[in-house]
């Protein structure tokens, strides 16, 4: 039996996953924005594929319960929700394609490049990078110009070469030159961790909170980030496609560095409580307020999709 916290947090982060949805739909729209010349039909429809097609939206959520820890604008986090949201879909597209992972299956539909083709899916994932910076840099995203900003660097810092790009970059060298732990850790936090940690402290970002409490979220996205792929990696040696939307069992078949390649499965699930634990300890000085945040930490180790 499922417990109170772990049923009030699946309910949030469905809810919060709708309203995220919504907001994508209307961003994802045909109609071209001032400044733009024209949205071309078939680039438009292979974002929305991309995008509108039933991911868990925990970062969203995250952003989302970060900013109202601190009692920030509901709309205003919303925006860059969804922001980082099509930036991790991007990181989705290209990550499938067939020069990098070769995936047919995501989110258990075909793949943007196997419903549309590669050079669509190579551009419907430059355009929705874009995107997100245009969302962030929209006054419709009603903040400071200054936290605007912020966000905008942030989401930079983190997306870029020494963050998402760089980790799968790193990713792709590992195949050649097998990493040590040191190094398989580090190129997890960039590739995985850094969108995780922008989730977190995004949040504070929008709410104007004080630097120790941006700090102390970005620890807490950092520790939840490196939970996240490692559930990731033994989610793909033990569970199977039909419950995952996305093919599982390639890591060992392609002999990647994983920490569960490195320590196996044991460990990893020693490893993810003591990552977890550590999460929580980093919002106690919240309390109860904190409560949502700290089941997503738990979810994201214990997560079985
Ligand atoms: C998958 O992320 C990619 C990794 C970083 C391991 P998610 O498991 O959050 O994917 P969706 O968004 O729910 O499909
Ligand atoms: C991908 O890691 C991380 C990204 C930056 C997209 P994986 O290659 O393990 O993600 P999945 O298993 O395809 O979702
Ligand atoms: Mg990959
Ligand atoms: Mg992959
Ligand atoms: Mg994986």
């Amino acid at each position: 039996m499922a417990k109170d916290e772990e049923i009030a947090f699946e309910t949030a982060l469905l809810m919060r996953a709708a309203a995220i949805e919504a907001l994508l739909r209307r961003l994802l729209d045909q109609r071209a924005l001032s400044g733009e010349i024209a949205r071309p039909k078939r680039l438009m429809a292979a974002m929305r594929h991309g995008v509108l097609n039933g991911g868990k939206r925990l970062r969203p959520f995250l952003v989302m319960e970060s900013a109202a820890l601190f009692s920030a604008d509901g709309e205003a986090a919303s925006r860059v929700a969804a922001a980082l949201e099509c930036v991790h879909c991007y990181s989705l597209i290209h990550d499938d394609l067939p020069a990098m992972d070769n995936d047919d299956l995501r989110r258990g539909q075909p793949t943007v490049h196997r419903a549309f083709d590669d050079a669509t899916a190579i551009l419907a994932g430059d355009a929705l990078l874009t995107l997100a910076f245009d969302i962030l840099a929209d006054e419709a995203t009603v903040l400071p110009v200054e936290r605007r900003a912020a966000l905008v660097l942030a989401l930079a810092r983190a997306a870029g070469v020494g963050g998402m790009v760089g980790g799968q970059m790193l990713d792709l060298d590992a195949g050649r030159n097998p990493p040590d732990e040191a190094g398989i850790i580090r190129l997890q936090a960039m590739k995985t961790g850094a969108l995780i940690r922008f989730a977190c402290e995004a949040g504070a970002i929008v709410a104007g909170a004080p630097p120790e409490d941006r700090e102390r979220l970005a620890e807490f996205g950092s520790a939840i980030g490196l939970a996240f792929q490692l559930a990731d990696d033994l989610l793909d040696l033990t569970a199977d496609a039909h419950q995952m939307g996305k093919a599982t069992g390639k890591d060992a078949a392609a002999g990647k560095a994983t920490l569960v390649a490195l320590h196996g499965a044991d460990w990893a699930r020693k490893q993810l409580s003591g990552l977890v634990g550590q999460a929580h300890a980093l919002l106690d000085p919240y309390g109860e307020r904190a409560a949502l945040l700290k089941e997503a930490a738990t979810f994201v180790a214990t997560r079985n999709s």
